[in-house]
């Protein structure tokens, strides 16, 4: 059965009336339990949970704070751990793994030297900033996945410079990092307004802020090969719906290219990919109250999957694990070896994915690659 497990936003929406926090009533489910440490919206699927109740957070920020919205509740890791680590193979959503800690150790992955892809988009977007600017004339900026925003940059220098009123909306599942990118680029960009959205991207009914000119929605960094074809292709369509005729979305995309190389890439020497993979027991270790459940039991395993097009990532067992969540009062038990899916990271073929994306109503305006063809930002317009 298909159920929403937290429809805490039912839409990207921040909510700025005159500096006052805004009170939105939302449901949760009284089965999940509240994490605390950070919040996340998602959906999930789940066997039977019980009635949805009311409960009242706050969505809203102070424009003089610009912090992160902040939802109080986190049932979605439970709804998500309940389904999926008892699946053959079990598998958890990548979303997962980007704690605090896990935020910082993605930072890190984008400087080694193996991970290539955030080096390749960074040169696209400092040749191209200007061009996206011209051919735009956004308002509005609204990038799902922004993480540190440290590529975003290229693109605020050339917003602002443009000398228009300018809004940018950064949105990711992980507070943390999240605020504190916020409050820099706040300092950063004194003529850019900064509204920061904590929300899930995955979540159905995605809605943007309203803007006096055209928005355009970008989603850099290749996250958009952690979703299967399937939800990517549903992604497509929910960011089309979300636009109106006359916005833009950007898409970086990494490229099918050496598998030496995207091996390398996911599984890089100094063990950093490896620290942020198994960071996914960690998170489920404190966040589910689970015992018996360490780091240690667990190998990074980052594998080629040359049917799917995709690298995916995976945790093996490297001995019998008897764990026990406290949350979901429910024991886990995986053999030596058994291998759970955390990441996977498709890679694309251009034309192919033009054409997911027309078939979505998002017409190709222009793409760019970087000189060496290993990775692309594609400008649609919806
Ligand atoms: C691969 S990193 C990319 C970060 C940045 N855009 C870049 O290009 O370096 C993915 C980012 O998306 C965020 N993220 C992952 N799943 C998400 C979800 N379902 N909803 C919102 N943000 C999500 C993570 O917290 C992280 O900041």
């Amino acid at each position: 059965m298909d159920v929403e497990c937290l429809p805490a936003l039912s839409g990207i929406r921040p909510r700025q009336r005159g500096g006052r926090r805004v009170q939105r009533k939302v449901h949760v489910r009284p089965a999940c339990p509240a994490r605390g440490e950070r919040d996340h919206t998602g959906r999930a699927r789940a066997g039977d949970l019980p009635e949805l109740l009311p409960r009242t957070v706050a969505l809203g920020v102070r424009r003089s704070e610009t912090r992160a919205v902040t939802v109080q509740l986190d049932s979605a890791l439970a709804a998500d751990a309940s389904v999926g680590l008892w699946l053959d193979p079990p598998v958890l959503p990548t979303k997962w793994l980007y704690d605090g800690r896990g935020s910082r150790l993605f930072d890190e992955i984008t400087r080694l030297p193996e991970y290539y892809p955030t080096r390749r988009e960074t040169s696209i977007l400092t040749d191209r900033a200007g061009e996206i600017v011209a051919e735009t004339e956004s308002v509005m900026m609204v990038e799902f996945g922004s993480g540190t925003s440290t590529k975003t940059r290229l693109l605020l220098d050339a917003f602002s410079a443009a000398g228009r009123p300018f809004t940018y909306v950064p949105v990711d599942v992980s507070a943390p990092m999240l605020a504190e990118s916020s409050a820099i680029l706040a300092r950063d960009y004194p003529t850019i307004e900064i509204r920061p959205v904590e929300a899930d991207f995955t979540q159905p009914h995605l809605t943007l802020p309203h803007a006096d000119g055209p928005r355009v929605a970008v989603f850099l960094g290749g996250t958009i090969g952690n979703f299967d074809d399937d939800d990517r292709g549903v992604f497509f369509t929910r960011v089309a719906s979300a636009l109106t005729p006359g916005d833009y979305f950007l898409l970086g995309a990494d490229l099918i290219k050496d598998t030496g190389r995207l091996v390398a890439a996911y599984n890089d020497k100094a063990g950093v990919t490896a620290d942020f993979n198994r960071n996914m027991i960690e998170v489920l270790r404190t966040g589910l109250g689970a015992t018996g459940l360490y780091t240690d039991d667990f190998d990074h395993i980052a594998r080629w999957n040359p049917v799917r097009h995709r690298i995916e990532m995976w945790l093996r067992a490297r001995r019998p694990v008897h764990a026990t969540f406290a949350a979901l009062e429910r024991d886990w038990d995986l053999a030596a070896g058994t291998e759970i899916l955390t990441e996977i990271s498709t890679k694309f073929e251009l034309s192919a994915l033009h054409e997911e994306l027309a078939s979505a109503g998002l017409a190709q305006v222009d793409t760019w690659t970087d000189p060496f063809g290993d990775f692309s930002l594609t400008l649609s317009r919806r």
